[in-house]
């Protein structure tokens, strides 16, 4: 069901975890599926993020989007972070199946939560 590129990175994901003195955290459920995500990061204070985690309870492809996603934006800034999207995360790992699509959009909506929530945080 699914390629040698997810599978790879299912059986060696990068960036699972916690965040040690994270100051930004998100976490989503899925609506499809009810499994949930959940990511931290640590954001310096010129909006980089200097390290993220995730910690999943979905399935193979949950695992393996979230583990993409989290590298993808591990250096960038939060703008950056926040334009990233499902499908590239899909790209880049060369494709799901149509019913797994689901999954990848757990890690994109938990890293707009705990942006979002990092800045409502700043502002106070
Ligand atoms: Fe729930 Fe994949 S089936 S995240």
């Amino acid at each position: 069901m699914y390629n040698e590129k997810v599978m790879e990175v299912f059986r060696n994901p990068q960036h699972m975890g916690e965040v040690e003195n994270y100051n930004a955290i998100g976490t989503v459920g899925n609506e499809t599926c009810g499994d949930i995500m959940q990511i931290t990061m640590r954001i310096n204070d010129e909006g980089i993020i200097e390290d993220a985690k995730f910690k999943t309870f979905g399935c193979a492809a949950a695992v393996a989007t979230s583990s993409t996603a989290t590298g993808m934006i591990i250096g960038k800034s939060v703008d950056e972070a926040l334009k990233l999207t499902n499908k590239e995360v899909v790209t880049e790992l060369e494709g799901l199946p149509p019913q797994k699509i689901h999954c990848s959009v757990l890690a994109e909506d938990a890293i707009r939560v705990a942006i979002d929530e990092y800045r409502k945080s700043k502002a106070n």
